[in-house]
C-alpha cells in the first residue's frame, strides 16, 4: 500500500517552532489544492471515499485524529497528533478520518484540483476495481 508517514524539517525554537513543506520535494507531488477539517462535532467521520487521481498529504496542524486506508485487501489506521510530519496516501485508496479531537485542523494538500469525478464514494465499486 503506498501509503506513508513522511517527517518534516522542525525547526525548534524557545519563541516557538516551525515546519513547512516543499512541492515535489518533502511530498512527492505538485501541490494543485489546499484545504482543511476543522470544528468536527465529536463522533463524526470524514473522508470515506477513494480517488481516482488525486494524490494527497495530510497533516495535523493542531489537535489529533485518525485515519484508515484501505487498499481493497488491508487497513491500516495511522494517529495524526502533531503537525512536523504528516500522511502521505497514493492514488486509488479508499480513506477515511475519524476521532477528532476537540479544534483539531485537519490540513490536505492535493494534487489535483476539486472534481467530484475523481471520487469513488461507492465501497463495493471500489473494491471491485
Ligand atoms: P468531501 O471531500 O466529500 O468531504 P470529506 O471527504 O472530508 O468527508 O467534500 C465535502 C463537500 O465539499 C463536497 O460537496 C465537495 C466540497 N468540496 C469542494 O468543493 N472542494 C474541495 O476542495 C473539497 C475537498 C470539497
Amino acid at each position: 500500500m503506498n501509503v506513508k508517514i513522511i517527517d518534516l524539517p522542525k525547526f525548534e525554537d524557545p519563541r516557538g517552532n516551525l515546519s513547512f513543506i516543499e512541492e515535489e520535494n518533502h511530498i512527492p507531488f505538485k501541490i494543485e489544492r489546499i484545504y482543511w477539517i476543522y470544528d468536527v462535532p465529536g463522533g463524526q467521520i470524514r473522508g470515506g471515499h477513494a480517488f481516482k487521481e488525486q494524490e494527497e498529504f495530510i497533516v495535523a496542524l493542531s489537535g489529533s485524529f485518525d485515519v484508515i486506508v484501505d487498499n481493497g485487501k488491508t487497513k491500516k489506521t495511522f494517529s495524526l497528533n502533531r503537525s512536523f510530519y504528516g500522511l502521505y496516501i497514493s492514488k486509488g485508496i479508499w480513506r477515511q478520518m475519524e476521532n477528532f479531537s476537540t479544534n483539531s485542523v485537519a490540513m490536505v494538500l492535493s494534487s489535483t484540483k476539486f472534481s467530484e469525478e475523481d471520487y469513488i464514494r461507492d465501497y463495493s465499486k471500489f473494491k471491485g476495481r
